[in-house]
């Protein structure tokens, strides 16, 4: 794994290079912190840095700022060195985002422990961007799926800043949301872009996917928490869902929002077998869903004033009238929200 090492001390800076050179890491130096940001904004930067905090120009903490501002997938994991003492000077460091500080002159087992400990968090965060890039690739493989989870994970966002959730909560959601239908990878294409009815065969093939789901995130431990909205966004209040019929008390709360969202993207999103729903009656077949036991009544009604306003655009007379003319079943569609 390639370090940077961005220090304005020639002494530390040989002393930093060699030192990892020796334990087998390849370094890049940087001789100021503008050249070191200048490196770490690259698409390619190390993914693990050791930055001196008093730097000429640029200090670390300002690179350390800078850098997290950046929206990047597979963020640099930064050690940041200093003589500086003191709890306060460490608060500041993490503060600006580092994630470690160590202190001059350093001490080798300590700064190979702790690079240790970046380099399995580097480990941990590669996995994470893996599973969200096959996310993508799950949505990327019908167009009726194109864009369903970071919708659903907006819609679910929204209903949870209205609701009020902790910011651990939301993060949850989010992470949940943009992964709830990983597992259909599994389900083919032949049965996600069907414009006709379903058979029993197939509809039993599409719910499978909340627990082929779980089984594609389960070997990462970092991704267990989320595990019960990929298990359980398709079950309902009244234990007729599925895959485990769990009723009220047992669906988690931050579930039940992520379902609310789940059953409005497919109901306003353009099917193979409809046009898109209207935003006034997707809100109504919601509130018809939670009157039969499907969906959390209250949460549906923070919804609908979380989303007051038609959410994609999709809002037209000549999408709406396919939907009756087809007749379909409006609680059966809440039941497979495919
Ligand atoms: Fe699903």
């Amino acid at each position: 794994m390639k370090i940077l090492v961005a220090e304005d001390n020639l002494f530390y800076r040989h002393l930093l290079a060699s030192t990892l050179g020796e334990w087998g890491y390849e370094t890049i130096a940087a001789a100021d912190g503008t050249a070191a940001w200048e490196i770490l904004r690259r698409e390619d930067a190390p993914r693990l840095a050791i930055v001196d905090w008093m730097m000429p120009g640029m200090d670390g903490l300002a690179v350390c700022r800078q850098l997290r501002a950046l929206p990047k997938p597979e963020p640099t994991y930064v050690i940041v060195i200093t003589a500086k003492e003191g709890k306060g000077n460490i608060v500041a460091a993490l503060d600006s985002g580092a994630d470690d500080y160590i202190a001059k002159p350093f001490d080798r087992e300590e700064l190979r422990a702790r690079l240790q400990v970046g380099i399995r968090i580097v480990g941990l965060q590669t996995s994470q961007a893996v599973v969200f890039a096959f996310a993508r690739a799950v949505e990327a493989k019908s167009p009726y799926t194109q864009g369903h989870a970071s919708r659903v994970t907006r819609y679910a966002l929204g209903l949870a800043d209205r609701v009020g959730v902790s910011p651990a909560e939301r993060e949850l959601l989010r992470r949940g949301g943009l992964l709830h239908d990983i597992g259909k990878i599994c389900v083919p294409d032949a049965i996600l872009d069907k414009p006709g009815a379903l058979s029993p065969e197939e509809i039993a093939i599409i719910q499978q996917h909340p627990a082929q789901g779980v089984s594609i995130v389960e070997p990462l431990h970092s991704m267990r928490d989320i595990i019960p909205l990929i298990r359980w966004h398709h079950e309902r209040l009244d234990g007729k869902g599925y895959p485990d019929g769990l009723t009220r008390t047992e669906i988690p709360f931050l579930v039940r929002m992520l379902s609310v969202a789940d059953v409005y993207d497919a109901l306003s999103s353009k099917r193979p077998y409809r046009n898109a729903i209207p935003h006034g009656k997707c809100l109504e077949i919601l509130r018809a869903n939670a009157s039969n036991g499907g969906l959390d009544r209250d949460l549906v009604e923070q919804f609908a004033r979380a989303h007051p306003r038609t959410l994609d655009g999709t809002e037209t007379a000549a999408d709406f009238d396919p939907y009756f003319q087809n007749a379909i079943d409006a609680e059966r569609e809440c039941q497979l929200m495919t």
